[in-house]
């Protein structure tokens, strides 16, 4: 099956004095979707934002909003992140013990259900419940922050993604988190990912704009 090419930004690196202008701008933009990252400081070394943010920017987002929770215990804020207008719930898989429970408790909202793999955790452990999801996200950055450097093993990752997802025939999309910029995103398209997650390329770059358009394009 031939893969898509669609942007998810991150509003991880956008102004937030002035986040309403930046979902506007993403809203005009070519973005697919907006993606949210939330951290508890607990299973990631860092905090960023929560629900009340969600719920605000869900009111002016016109993109689907691609939560990824870098939480522990996620179940317990499905509901409420589903509630706050989430399109796409990712949660990691080195966070959950009952996983197969909570891609349906996620699916039983009406959101799309969506695991994370960190860079050390191997893609044929999603094997048993690849068919159930609606999107996979792989990490290319120990997750966290912003503006890291990709890890180069990604590639043959997403190859053995590409390869797992087709065996069994789903629609499930590949997603890749951390590091994309024009070299690395074009070598992640060609190896088979749907959506590229771009966070510090696209909103440090002069028109974050023109660089979304030219990340889906890049040949
Ligand atoms: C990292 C986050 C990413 C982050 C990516 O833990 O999950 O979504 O925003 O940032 P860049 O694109 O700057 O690597
Ligand atoms: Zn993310």
């Amino acid at each position: 099956m031939s893969n898509q090419r669609l942007i998810a930004p991150s509003i991880l690196s956008a102004d937030f004095t002035r986040l309403g202008a930046d979902i506007e701008m993403l809203n005009q933009s070519e973005a697919d979707y907006i993606h949210c990252d939330i951290m508890d400081g607990v299973f990631v070394p860092n905090l960023s934002f929560g629900i009340p943010i969600i719920s605000q920017v869900s009111k002016i987002a016109k993109k689907p909003l691609d939560v990824h929770l870098m939480i522990v215990n996620p179940d317990k804020y499905i509901q409420a992140f589903a509630d706050s207008g989430a399109s796409i719930i990712t949660v990691h898989y080195e966070a959950c013990d009952h996983l197969h429970r909570t891609v349906h408790s996620i699916k039983d909202t009406g959101a799309q259900a969506s695991v994370c793999l960190n860079p050390h955790t191997p893609v044929h452990l999603l094997k048993d419940i690849i068919s159930d999801l609606d999107m996979v996200l792989l990490m290319s950055v120990n997750p966290g922050f912003g503006g890291q450097t990709f890890i180069e093993n990604t590639y043959q990752k997403v190859k053995g993604l590409r390869d797992l997802i087709d065996s069994t025939n789903s629609k499930c999309k590949i997603e890749i988190d951390g590091g994309v910029n024009y070299e690395t995103g074009k070598k992640l398209f060609e190896a088979g990912a749907d959506i590229l997650v771009a966070g510090s390329f696209v909103f440090g770059s002069e028109n974050p704009s023109e660089t979304i358009s030219k990340l889906k394009t890049v040949s």
